[in-house]
Formats: structure tokens, sequence, C-alpha cells
């Protein structure tokens, strides 16, 4: 897959940051700086079809250069813990769940409060079980929706260290699963598996 940046999708005023970012991801980790931009691509393919985020084109730029900076905060993860092979010891699991608030911290002060606040919360969840601040659905604003969707469709498409890439089906599955246990939110699942999740979008991403 070609990972192309969409600079028009970034505010002029971050777009040198952005790079300086991304590039400190790929220093980090290959995996992890493809998995940024494909997660930024996923979540603006989402929102683009929502009006009440497309309507705004500032709301998607937010979107999209949170997908890119998501992660950044891993690069203050262990990379023997972050990559292992095989099932994370609970305290290693603890370690791995800090990125989200790593993310904050390195961002703060150099993007907006929304593009932070989106990249500090992309592990939440509805049901209240997600992580660092146990938010829930009144909380969670349709782009922090989207962006958790697109980091899980992103996780769950691509081949990572430690775990093989899966089908199409197969991610619908987990997403239906998590829709279910009210992790996620049922109509933005709907959208993904409109737009990403179809044929021809899906061999894209690969
Ligand atoms: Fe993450």
């Amino acid at each position: 897959m070609k990972h192309n940046i969409y600079y028009d999708f970034i505010d002029k005023e971050y777009r040198e940051k952005v790079d300086y970012y991304l590039e400190l991801i790929k220093q980090y980790s290959e995996e992890t700086y493809i998995h940024s931009l494909e997660t930024a691509n996923i979540a603006l393919a989402i929102a683009k079809e929502m009006p009440t985020l497309s309507s705004s084109k500032q709301e998607l730029m937010n979107i999209y250069t949170a997908g890119l900076l998501h992660d950044v905060g891993k690069v203050e993860i262990d990379k023997n813990i972050l990559f292992k092979n095989g099932k994370l010891e609970p305290h290693e699991f603890e370690i791995v769940k800090k990125h989200p608030e790593y993310s904050y911290e390195i961002l703060k002060g150099q993007f907006s409060d929304q593009i932070v606040g989106l990249c500090c919360h992309h592990h939440e969840k509805l049901n209240g079980k997600g992580y660092p601040h146990n938010l829930t659905e009144t909380d969670l604003s349709k782009a922090n929706r989207v962006l958790t969707i697109a980091d899980i469709t992103s996780a769950l498409i691509m081949k990572r260290s430690y775990k093989e890439a899966l089908d199409m089906g197969a991610v619908k599955k987990i997403l239906d699963s998590m829709v279910e246990s009210g992790e996620i939110d049922k109509s933005i699942v709907n959208i993904t598996n409109n737009t990403v999740l179809n044929k021809a979008n899906f061999t894209k991403l690969h």
C-alpha cells in the first residue's frame, strides 16, 4: 500500500511539527509509523462520511492529525515489551497502557487541545472500560469515537510483529463483537463497514 501524507488535512502551522514527530515515530518503529499513517487515512475516510464532521474542515484536520500522532507516546515504551511475541504479563500491559498519556505529554502545548485530547483518549471505550481515564459515552465525542475505531481497524488489518493480518470478514466480526460488548459506536462501525471495509477499498489497504 502506498502511504501518502495528506498535508491538505494538516493545519499549515502544524505541518513541520507533524513531520518531526512522524520521523520520531519512524525512527522508533517502521511498523508504528505505517500504523499511524493508516490510522489517519482510515479515520479521515470514515469522518468524511459523517455530515457532522465532514461539514467542518477543521474537524477533519484535527482527526487526521491526531491519527498521525496518536501513538507518538510509544517512543517512550521499551520495544521488548511493545513488540513482545506472545501474551504480555499484567505488569507489562500496564506499561504499554501508559502510551496515550505519554502522547499527551509530548504533544501538549504543541498542538490544539482537541488534537492532543484525541491522542490521549484513543483507547477509551464507550462502556468505561478503556484507558487511561475510564471515560464513558458522554465524554467521548464523535471525533474520538472515529479515531478509536480507525486505530482498531488499522491494527486488525495490518500484519504486526505479534500477529498476522486479518481478512475483511474477520475484521468485521471483531468490530461487531466490540459493538455488542458496548465498547465502540455502532453507527460508526456501520460507516466503517461501508467505506474502509468494502471490497474495493480493503484491498488498497494491503
Ligand atoms: Fe495506541
